[in-house]
């Protein structure tokens, strides 16, 4: 019978343990073993992993993280300058893997596949919270973070009213603009600021001082990526430039402090950070990650590898691993969300 490695890598996301239960739970069915290896590849380097029965994978649906840990660093291809490789093929023969189920983002996948050829084939599934992944409509971990970005506006909508005020939040998302626009959306956000629209100032500006006029307060969302039109990287520019993530956040603050010098009203600024990664995956989440689980099983029991869990329309399928490295799913201009934010009279500050 098959023994399979399972492993998270990369940042936490709610659902993570949907997966490793949906995906331990399938192949212990079908007469599979199934190990955990703890912190990622890490893991692996320090040879520390644990058998999954399905005790252990029994009552984590609903917890966030994920049971088996992470690690944003652990490369064994260059582990403290060293290709660690050979090493760690000895501990998966010692262990008797035959499969690897690895659950990450990029640069996870592209970890994970280069151990394929070395005699580990591996099944990819795709987790993040920024929906920004190529050849998947929806990744899990998403719908609980738009929760709580919802959630929170309708928080700061409370001192909004109550002081007459310009409420900033900021939220996640990298490089892409789904959590803010649609946890703007969902929370009913009066300005989204999104990175594939850099937004003008002055829009931005005339915008709060209209409802200054009219409504008394504005709620404004603002994805960590956003940015001005004349300043700063414009997110295509840092992509081509850079193949290093930058450290995002702060932008709220910036727009907070260009914000009060215009206007009568006071601005607030609150960044939700890692808030919107943590606690338990909404339902939706949960389901998409157990879905997930059970097709990566599938594909183990049908020897597809080298290949990752992905959602195209309502189903299931499965896209090779090279082609979805290191590329970002945008949001894109022919967007509906973006029509029907604008039709609204939600601003993405763009002058008119
Ligand atoms: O990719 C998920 C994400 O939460 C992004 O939205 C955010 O920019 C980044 O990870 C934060 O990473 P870290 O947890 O390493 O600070």
């Amino acid at each position: 019978s098959l023994h399979v490695g399972v492993l998270t890598g990369g940042g936490d996301c709610p659902g993570l343990n949907a997966v490793i239960r949906g995906v331990t739970k399938s192949l212990l069915r079908t007469g599979a073993r199934v190990t955990g290896i703890e912190r990622g590849f890490m893991g692996m380097i320090e040879r520390r992993s644990r058998l999954l029965d399905a005790r252990a994978v029994s009552g984590i649906i609903n917890e966030g993280g994920t049971i088996l840990g992470t690690h944003n660093f652990a490369n064994p291809f260059a582990w403290k300058g060293e290709d660690v490789s050979p090493r760690v093929m000895e501990y998966v023969k010692e262990l008797g893997l035959d499969a690897l189920v690895a659950i990450g983002g990029d640069g996870t996948m592209s970890i994970a596949n280069r151990f394929t050829p070395l005699g580990l084939p591996v099944v990819g599934v795709p987790k993040t919270i920024d929906n920004d992944l190529m050849y998947t409509d929806r990744t899990f971990g998403f719908d609980s973070a738009v929760s709580i970005v919802a959630e929170a506006l309708a928080r700061l909508e409370t001192t909004a009213r109550s002081h007459g005020r310009v409420m900033v939040l900021e939220t996640m998302g990298r490089y892409a603009g789904w959590i803010a626009l649609e946890g703007g959306l969902a929370g009913g956000a009066d300005i989204i600021l999104i990175p594939e629209r850099p937004y003008d100032l002055q829009e931005v500006i005339r915008v709060c001082k209209e409802r200054e006029k009219k409504q008394g307060y504005t709620i404004i969302c603002i994805a960590e990526g956003a940015r001005p039109v004349d300043g700063g990287m414009t997110v295509q520019a840092h992509l081509e430039n850079s193949p290093d993530p930058i450290r995002l956040g702060g932008v709220a603050n910036v727009l907070r402090e260009q914000l009060k010098e215009h206007l009568e009203s006071e601005v607030r600024s609150t960044q939700l950070g890692h808030v919107q990664r943590g606690g338990t995956p909404t339902p939706y989440d949960r389901v998409l990650a157990t879905r997930f689980g059970w097709y990566a099983a599938k594909m183990v029991a049908n020897g597809e590898f080298g290949r990752m869990v992905a959602l195209k329309g309502d189903e299931c399928t499965s896209v090779p691993i090279e082609e979805v490295a290191n590329r970002t799913r945008n949001v894109p201009d022919d967007s509906t969300l973006l029509d029907v934010a604008t039709s609204l009279g939600i601003s993405l500050g763009q002058p008119a």
